[in-house]
């Protein structure tokens, strides 16, 4: 799956640094190539000698070794590589990747790179939330780096809470992916692929609107995910805290009544994924002037009326106007798989995503995930992933669905 694929893997010296052992026998065993790279730190944690063995190449620690440098210098290591990959990156080694340090081997290989890179984080669940460490990591992540994890769950220190690595399978599925839908032979070339993101805002006077939390995040995500497979991508888009995936056509709506137009007017398209956060009713009357405090201190009130429901009008579509895939999102804040079933069977899509938008969950507007498949099979759930990876876990599947459908 992997074969002749070369993956620059740097180590850096947290307590998980033994696990990337592991992902460098699983990288081995798909075919892929491993040339190690081992901080100072890591070397603390993990031999080199452990590391270049089971990789089959030596592992390299020091930026001033002159045999290898007249051998492979440190540029050319670089160039040398199809991905890199850092796992486990420790928080010093973020804040070096986000501030451009180079001062040995590992951040120099990261700041003279001209190959995407994967990130997996790990490290104590204080020093992970720690300001400095997200600021970091929205830089990494704004350089169009990938993160992989990390995952919540008890810490080497008994602390409990997200900071933990990626399993060692996640880090590798996700290398997996990028390989399948980056390579030359994009899957999706030649798809027109509707996706739908953010969140709608429904007026209840000129000044005021009914709307939700929704980031755009993972919509964003998704398209961009697609995109990068050959995709041609119809992005209908309403409110959003990240701009639009480059390279998508982009269609910008305020209201739910603008999206189904919008998302009518688009069609037809092979597939059509329906992400964005639809509020389902909207205020009946939104007045052309401001709704003025009464005078007898009581609150007005607003009746509703219900939205269209752009999924399940799309879903209904005959066939040959109907996407090949309808694709659904639901958001649920509690029984999530109980339901979302009742969704997936009430509207008609082909495959749910679901996924726990409770406050404590921190899918609005954070950067991870937690999905739950439903497709007539039944349902799967994922593990916590990136917006990112689901959206090429997504990718994936919808490229292999219209390879071999159903
Ligand atoms: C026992 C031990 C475990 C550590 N585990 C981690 C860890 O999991 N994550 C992390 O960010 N730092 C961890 N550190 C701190 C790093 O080793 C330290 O910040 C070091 O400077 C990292 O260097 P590097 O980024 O060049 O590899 C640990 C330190 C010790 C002594």
């Amino acid at each position: 799956m992997l074969a002749g694929k070369k993956i620059l893997l740097i180590i850096t010296g947290g307590i998980a640094a033994f696990k990337a052992i592991d992902l460098i026998r699983l990288i081995k065993k798909a075919g892929g190539e491993v040339q190690p790279i081992l901080t100072a730190s890591a070397e603390e944690f993990v031999t080199p000698l452990t590391a270049g063995t089971l990789a089959g190449n030596a592992a390299l620690t020091d930026l001033f070794d002159l045999t290898r440098e007249s051998e492979i210098g440190h540029i050319e290591l670089v160039r040398d590589a199809d991905l890199i990959v850092v796992a486990p990156c420790t928080a010093n080694f973020m804040a070096k990747m986000a501030n451009g340090l180079a001062d040995d081997l590992a951040s120099t290989a990261i700041l003279a790179r001209d190959k995407h890179v994967i990130v997996a984080p790990a490290m104590n669940v204080k020093m992970w939330s720690a300001a400095p460490t997200q600021r970091n990591l929205k830089l990494v992540v704004d350089d169009g780096m990938q993160i992989v994890g990390p995952v919540s769950g008890e810490m080497a220190c008994g602390e409990f809470g997200p900071g933990r690595l990626a399993e060692p399978e996640t880090v590798f599925a996700a290398i997996q992916d990028y390989f399948f839908t980056f390579s030359e032979n994009l899957p999706l070339k030649g798809k027109r692929i509707l996706v739908t993101s953010g969140a709608t805002r429904e007026p209840l006077d000129p000044v005021r609107y009914l709307s939700n939390a929704s980031s755009g995040k993972q919509g964003t995500a998704i398209a961009a995910s697609l995109r990068a497979a050959g995709a041609e991508i119809e992005f209908v888009t309403g409110a959003a805290d990240v701009p639009p995936p480059n390279g998508v056509n982009v269609t910008q709506i305020t209201t739910a009544q603008d999206m189904y137009d919008a998302v009518h007017e688009t069609l037809p398209c092979d597939v059509a994924i329906f992400c964005a956060a639809v509020s389902d009713w909207r205020p009946k009357d939104a007045g052309s002037e401001k709704i003025k405090k009464k005078g007898d201190g009581k609150a007005p009130s607003v009746e509703m009326v219900l939205n269209p429901d752009i999924l399940k009008s799309v879903a209904a579509l005959e066939p040959g106007e109907r996407p090949q895939l309808v694709i659904g999102f639901a958001a649920e804040t509690e029984n999530v798989v109980k339901h979302a079933r009742a969704k997936y069977e009430r509207k008609g899509c082909d495959w749910l995503l679901a996924n726990d938008v409770s406050e404590s969950s921190g899918t609005f507007g954070g950067d991870s995930n937690v999905i739950i498949f439903f497709d007539k099979q039944g349902h799967q759930e994922w593990t916590q992933m990136s917006k990112a990876e689901v959206g090429l876990k997504l990718t994936n599947r919808i490229a292999s669905f219209l390879k071999h459908p159903d």
